[in-house]
């Protein structure tokens, strides 16, 4: 199957719908409770549109013949006082992975922080996500604070 990358065109209602889905199922990979709303995927729409506009932001997906399979999405910002490009996102549909994709949407993710000047690539990953936390310390991340978080009743 042929498999194409291509930033996310903010002209596309198709693609940025796909987008803001992907990102808002995220939880799902550690809380199968948790539940996609229309509301959430409007909102991420917008902030979509908005950063891509207005900040730099990168979102590059990875597309087969009828849907996008894979998205990785970045932002520069800055960390212990370096220029950092930080990942919002990263996935791949089931039904592609090790195959590669992931990689190619990191090398890439990688090329565009490299030219936006960033000195670090940093992430966060939920501490249940041992595949991401896997697949990161094999691309040569380090891990190195936990969050930690307590509900308040
Ligand atoms: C992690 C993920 C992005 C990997 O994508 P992928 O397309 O399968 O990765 P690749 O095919 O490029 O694999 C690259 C390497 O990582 C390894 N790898 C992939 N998934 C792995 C896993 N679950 N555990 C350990 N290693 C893994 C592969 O074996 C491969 O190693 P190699 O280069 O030595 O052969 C994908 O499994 C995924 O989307 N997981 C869920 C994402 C998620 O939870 N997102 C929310 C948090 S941001």
């Amino acid at each position: 199957m042929a498999i194409i990358y291509t930033p996310l065109n903010i002209n596309d209602e198709t693609e940025l719908r796909s987008a803001a889905y992907i990102h808002e199922s995220t939880p799902q990979n550690w809380d199968p409770t948790y539940k996609v709303t229309d509301e959430r995927i409007l909102f991420w729409v917008d902030y979509l549109k908005n950063i891509l506009t207005n900040e730099k932001s990168f979102v590059l997906l990875a597309k087969d013949e009828s849907s996008v399979v894979g998205l990785h999405w970045l932002k520069m910002t800055e960390k212990y006082g370096k220029p950092c490009a930080y990942i919002e996102s990263l996935w791949v549909h089931e039904d592609v992975r090790k195959l590669g994709v992931g990689s190619e949407l990191k090398r890439q993710g990688e090329e565009w922080a490299k030219a936006q000047g960033a000195k670090v690539i940093t992430t966060s990953v939920h501490y249940a996500n041992k595949n991401m936390i896997e697949f990161n310390l094999k691309k040569g991340f380090e891990a190195l604070q936990v969050e930690m978080i307590k509900s308040l009743k």
